[in-house]
């Protein structure tokens, strides 16, 4: 089973729990601030990708089978920075996601 990831063919695996795993297999840099501080709820928005035409999370969607997906495009790319300075914004005010999201993290 294969995906496309900036127009590049990537195979996929029954194991890969999310589409920031193949990305990272592949060395295709996404940042995941929540994520790899082992949060799971996708509080940043900071991994915002292109599936199909939509802005998804790559860490919090599942690879399938024929997705088309755009990582390094300027407006993604511009997008992403934005929310990593606002995650780090908020970080250094005591908490790492919105307080909105009423995860417990403020
Ligand atoms: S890494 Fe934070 S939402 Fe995906």
């Amino acid at each position: 089973m294969h995906i496309m990831i900036d127009g590049n063919e990537v195979e996929i695996n029954k194991g890969d729990e999310n589409i920031i795993d193949v990305a990272a297999r592949e060395r295709i840099g996404i940042p995941a601030p929540c994520y790899n501080a082992g949060r799971k709820d996708g509080c940043c928005n900071a991994c915002v990708i292109e599936i199909d035409g939509e802005n998804k999370f790559a860490c919090a969607t599942k690879p399938q089978a024929g997705m088309n997906i755009i990582v390094n495009r300027e407006d993604l790319i511009q997008l992403r920075k934005e929310r990593i300075k606002e995650y780090q914004e908020n970080k250094n005010q005591g908490c790492g996601c919105e307080c909105s999201t009423n995860t417990g993290c403020c």
